[in-house]
């Protein structure tokens, strides 16, 4: 019910910058980084995807939005008018998986670009390990994980024929320090650098790269509803600014933007040479920790 109501609003917000099938271009066609290519991008009906999948359009890109979603699926798409598709996908099942490809390659003859995003955060609670539901690992794990390595495989067996592709995974920077998401999404965030790596050795022998971006916490659909669970009195604007809240970099937020230039770029041919990366988007929030000296003036 959260999820759904934060999914709307954010739905109706949106509606301000798009109209219904179309999407206000800021690029110009000269400067289009993705023109001519093809996309598929898991999870695109909402949040990171969604901003993804709008910015790629206006890079000039073909994209199929796969969601388990057919609600807001189509409305995006809706939105983002003739270059995007949707097709329901729910990335737990491999046979789902290879549909959406086929889909693509039935439309479009080619995949250039396949965004392993979808993913679930599962139950903040219980908190201690002592106390975790095995069921409720295995469910995050077949979803952020199972569900990635099947786009992975299905992509990779377009991509090998034509030697080119690019890959990427959303991961998170609960994958790169403990305590910052219950254990099963933190063990999940972990996982995808490693499948990253493992999977680059491979891929490159065919010309076919495959990275990683791990954001900040940004106030999508997804955290909106998680963090509405600690704080049930707080209103989803307080939500939101409290989210916006917990970088360490001055004068910035981390946005669904931020995200999307990330996906972007090592989408592109600009990052022709970069496999097995993980390009972290946090503000530097993951470089340091500070000692929790007590002020001076407590001595005095
Ligand atoms: N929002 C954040 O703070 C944040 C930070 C770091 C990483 N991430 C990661 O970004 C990715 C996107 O999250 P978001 O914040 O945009 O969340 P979101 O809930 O707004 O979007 C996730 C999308 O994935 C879809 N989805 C969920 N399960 C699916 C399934 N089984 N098959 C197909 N689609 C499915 C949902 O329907 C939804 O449209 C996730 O992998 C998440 O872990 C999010």
């Amino acid at each position: 019910m959260l999820r759904s109501l934060a999914r709307e609003f954010k739905f109706i917000a949106d509606d301000l910058f798009t109209k219904r099938g179309r999407l206000y271009s800021t690029v110009d066609a000269s400067s289009r980084r993705l023109e001519g290519k093809v996309a598929l991008i898991t999870g695109g009906a909402s949040g990171l995807g969604k901003a993804t999948a709008h910015e790629f359009v206006q890079h000039g890109a073909q994209v199929v939005i796969a969601d388990i979603d057919s609600t807001f699926g189509p409305k995006v798409v809706d939105d983002l008018g003739p270059a995007a598709h949707f097709v329901r996908c729910d990335v737990v099942e491999e046979s789902q998986v290879a549909e959406a490809v086929h889909t693509v390659m039935s439309r479009h003859g080619k995949l250039d670009i396949m965004y392993n995003n979808a993913g679930i955060t599962g139950p903040l609670i219980p908190p201690s390990i002592a106390d975790l539901n095995l069921e409720d690992f295995d469910r995050v794990m077949r979803i952020n994980i199972r569900g990635m390595v099947a786009g992975i495989k299905h992509a990779a067996r377009v991509m090998i024929p034509t030697g080119s592709g690019s890959i990427l995974c959303t991961s998170s920077i609960s994958g790169l320090m403990g305590g910052l998401g219950p254990h099963p999404y933190t063990i999940s965030k972990f996982t995808i650098h490693g499948i990253v790596k493992s999977v680059a050795s491979d891929l490159c022998r065919n010309g076919i790269r495959i990275n990683c971006i791990s954001p900040a916490p940004i106030p999508t659909p997804m955290s909106v509803a998680q963090i509405s669970q600690i704080y049930p009195a707080a209103s989803e604007e307080q939500i939101v600014e409290l989210i916006n809240g917990l970088g360490e970099l001055k004068g910035a937020k981390c946005e669904e933007i931020d995200v999307a230039r990330a996906a972007l770029y090592l989408a592109s041919d600009e990052a022709k040479y970069v496999t097995g990366h993980n390009l972290v988007v946090d503000g530097g929030f993951t470089c340091f920790k500070n000692l929790g000296f007590p002020s001076p003036d407590q001595f005095v």
